[in-house]
C-alpha cells in the first residue's frame, strides 16, 4: 500500500492483519535462538503469547474502525461494501485464505451471525483455485543417486545449521543412514527432500520431508533435541502414522516460519494424507483458519450425506451433552444448564478450563477443542432423542428457531473411542496395551504440570494410533493446586467401616492410593497397570513431580516411541535425564 493511499476501513483491517502477522513472525524468529540456547521458559512464554495475538489484533482493529466509522460500524450495508473493497486487496496474496478468515473474525464479532452470511463474510475460500505462479522453492532436495546415505544425511544436516553446531554430525548422519536402511531394506534412495522451515515446539525441533525411493516416496521426519548445548538428532520417523502423531491434534501448535502457508499445508498433506486439513492449519498455528476449514468440511459433510446428529457413544456427561455425526470424526459438546451433585463448577469455570488447556502444553494427551458460537442446523438433521435431550438440559445454549436448531455455544473435538468402551471391545492384547498407555498418559500430563481431576477411564479416549488422550476438562488443574495425601490409618475398626471419611478432606486433597478403586480395573488389566505404573498409586511420585515443577524444570516428552530414537541411551547421562519421569515413555 502506498503511503498516499487513503485510510479506508478495508485498509484498517488489512493493516491489523499485517501487524498480527508481523508479531507472529517476530515470535517465530526467536524460536530458533531459544532452541539453540535451551531457553525452554522462553519457548513456553512465546508459545502462550502467540495464541493471544490474533484476538488482540482483531480487538485493536475494531477499535480503529469504531473511531473511523462511528455508528456505521454496526450497520450491515457497511460490511457488504467493506467485503467488496477488501476482496481485491487480498485475493492475490500468498495467504489470501488467512486474510479472509481474519476479515470474518470482525463481522462475526459484530453481528453474531447465525450460520454464515455470504454478503458480509468470505464463505468458500477464493484460495480453492491454484494460483501460485513461481514454484514454491521452500523445499530442499539432496541428490542421493549412487552416493553413500551417510554423506547424503551429512549434507542434509549442513543444510540446517544451528549456532551451537551438531553434537557429532558425522555420527548422527551415520545413525540416520543405518536407521533408514533398516526401515527400508534394499531400497534405492534417489534423493531426500525437506521443507526448509524448521518446526519448533517445546524442547524439540523437527525437519519434515520425504525420501524419494525407486519404489515410491516415503515420509521422513528428523527430530532434533538440545540436551546439552549442542544439537542432537534424536530420532528418525519414516511412516505417515509416526509423523502424524508428531502433528497430532493433542499437541500444541508449532512455531514455524512460512510465506505461503497453504502450500505448506498441501505439502504436509502429501506426507500425512489421512490428517484432516483443518488440523494441519491448527498445527501450523493458524487455528482460526483451521476452524474455518473444519466448519466448511462439516457443511460439506451435511450437504453430501444424510447423516444425522446423534448422542455420542459412551457414558452420559454430567457437565457436557455430547453428540456426533456417525460419518464425521468430530464430537460436539454443549455445556448443560445445571450440573448434578457432586459437581460444583460454574459455567464460567468450565470455559476457563477449556481456555487453560488451549494455552497449556497439551503434551499429546489433551484433545484440542475449537469453540463455536451461533451455529444453526436443520432440525431434521437431529435424531429426535438427541434434540429432546438438548432442548431439555441445554436450554441456555440450544433453542429451536422454526425449522432450525440454533446452538449459541459449543466445543468441537476430534472423536475418540472412549476408553471404557474400548476396553470392552478390544482383545486382551490391545486392552492391556491401552491400560499401560493410560498410565503413560497420566505421567505425560504430570510431566507438564497437569492433574486431570476426573481420571476415570470414561474420560480418556483412544485415537486411531492407539494413543490415550484426555477430554474431560472441568476438574483439570495444575499439580501445584493439588494436595497429594496418604490415606490416614483408620483410628479404630468402627471408623474403618464408616461411610463418610472421618478425616478432613479438602477440595484439592487427592489420595493416590484410592486411584486403584477409581480405575475399576481387575484381573490381567489391573496387573498390567500395576506392573508398569504402581508408583502412580503412591504420593512419592506426585510430590516429586510437584517439586520439579516448583523448581522450574521443563521435562522431556517425546512425540515418538523410544524405539525410534537413534541412541536410546543418552550419550552423556545428565542429572536431568536421571530424574526424568518419562524415560522409556512409549507414545
Ligand atoms: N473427544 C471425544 N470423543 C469421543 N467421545 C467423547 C469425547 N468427549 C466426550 N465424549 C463422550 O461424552 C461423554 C461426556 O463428555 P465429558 O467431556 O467427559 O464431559 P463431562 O464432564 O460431562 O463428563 C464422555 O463420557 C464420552 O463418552
Ligand atoms: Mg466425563
Amino acid at each position: 500500500m502506498s503511503s498516499s493511499a487513503p485510510t479506508t476501513a478495508a485498509t484498517v483491517i488489512l493493516d491489523a492483519y499485517s501487524s498480527y502477522l508481523a508479531r507472529v513472525s517476530e515470535l517465530i524468529a526467536r524460536a530458533k535462538t531459544h532452541f539453540e540456547r535451551r531457553d525452554w521458559h522462553a519457548v513456553q512464554a512465546d508459545s502462550a503469547q502467540r495464541l493471544g495475538l490474533y484476538n488482540l489484533a482483531v480487538q485493536q482493529g475494531l477499535q480503529r474502525l469504531r473511531d473511523l466509522l462511528g455508528q456505521a460500524l454496526v450497520a450491515r450495508p457497511t460490511w457488504a461494501g467493506l467485503r467488496a473493497e477488501y476482496a481485491p486487496l487480498v485475493e492475490s496474496r500468498d495467504d489470501a485464505e488467512l486474510a479472509e478468515t481474519f476479515f470474518n473474525s470482525f463481522t462475526r464479532r459484530l453481528f453474531h451471525t447465525i450460520g454464515v452470511d455470504p454478503a458480509i463474510e468470505f464463505v468458500s475460500a477464493s484460495a480453492d483455485a491454484p494460483r501460485f505462479g513461481p514454484p514454491w522453492g521452500h523445499t530442499l532436495t539432496i541428490d542421493a543417486a549412487g552416493r553413500p546415505l551417510d554423506q547424503v544425511f551429512r549434507d542434509a544436516l549442513d543444510a540446517f545449521p544451528f549456532a551451537p553446531g551438531y553434537d557429532d554430525a558425522d555420527g548422527a548422519a551415520a545413525d540416520l543412514a543405518t536407521a533408514l536402511e533398516q526401515r527400508f531394506p534394499g531400497a534405492t534412495v534417489r534423493a531426500i527432500e525437506f521443507a526448509r522451515p524448521v518446526f519448533y515446539r517445546g524442547k524439540g525441533a523437527y525437519i519434515v520431508g520425504r525420501a524419494h525411493c525407486a519404489h515410491g516416496d516415503e515420509p521422513l521426519l528428523l527430530a532434533l533435541t538440545n540436551p546439552s548445548g549442542r544439537i542432537a538428532v534424536d530420532a528418525l520417523l519414516t511412516t505417515a502414522d509416526e509423523v502424524s502423531v508428531v502433528f497430532s491434534f493433542a499437541r500444541s501448535y508449532f512455531l514455524v516460519a512460512m510465506d505461503r502457508p497453504r502450500e505448506m499445508v498441501d505439502y504436509l498433506r502429501g506426507i500425512m494424507p489421512r490428517k484432516p486439513v483443518s488440523e494441519l492449519w491448527n498445527a501450523l498455528g493458524f487455528n482460526k483458519h483451521g476452524k474455518t476449514e473444519l466448519y466448511r468440511s462439516l457443511l460439506q459433510h451435511l450437504a453430501t450425506t444424510r447423516d444425522r446428529f446423534a448422542v455420542a457413544p459412551g457414558q452420559r456427561g454430567m457437565v457436557m451433552a455430547v453428540f456426533t455425526l456417525p460419518g464425521f470424526d468430530v464430537v460436539f459438546k454443549v455445556i448443560r444448564d445445571r450440573f448434578e451433585p457432586p459437581k460444583t463448577v460454574t459455567h464460567d469455570e468450565v470455559r476457563q478450563k477449556y481456555r487453560l488447556v488451549f494455552r497449556h502444553d497439551r503434551a499429546g494427551r489433551l484433545v484440542d477443542a475449537q469453540e463455536f458460537e451461533h451455529l444453526a442446523f436443520d432440525r431434521d438433521r437431529f435424531e429426535p432423542a438427541l434434540l429432546e435431550q438438548l432442548l431439555a438440559s441445554c436450554s441456555e445454549r440450544v433453542r429451536l428457531d422454526g425449522d432450525r436448531v440454533v446452538v449459541t455455544h459449543l466445543y468441537t473435538e476430534r472423536r475418540l473411542r472412549p476408553l471404557d468402551i474400548y476396553l470392552r471391545e478390544a482383545g486382551p492384547v490391545a486392552a492391556r496395551e491401552a491400560v499401560i498407555e493410560y498410565g503413560h498418559a497420566l505421567r505425560d500430563l504430570a510431566a507438564t504440570n497437569v492433574f486431570p481431576g476426573d481420571m476415570l477411564l470414561k474420560n480418556f479416549g483412544v485415537s486411531r494410533h492407539g494413543r490415550l488422550i484426555f477430554y474431560d476438562y472441568d476438574e483439570l488443574c495444575t499439580l501445584a493446586e493439588c494436595r497429594f495425601r496418604e490415606l490416614p490409618a483408620p483410628r479404630d475398626a468402627a471408623a474403618e467401616g464408616a461411610a463418610e471419611a472421618w478425616f478432613y478432606v479438602g477440595e484439592r486433597d487427592i489420595f493416590p492410593e484410592e486411584f486403584r478403586n477409581f480405575l475399576g480395573l481387575s484381573g490381567d488389566l489391573l496387573d498390567a497397570f500395576l506392573s508398569h505404573h504402581r508408583e502412580l498409586l503412591g504420593v512419592a511420585f506426585w510430590h516429586r513431580m510437584q517439586e520439579l515443577h516448583a523448581g522450574g524444570d521443563v521435562l522431556d516428552i517425546y512425540p515418538y516411541r523410544s524405539a525410534r530414537r537413534l541412541r536410546p541411551t543418552p550419550r552423556r547421562p545428565r542429572e536431568a535425564d536421571a530424574r526424568n519421569p518419562n524415560r522409556g515413555n512409549e507414545p
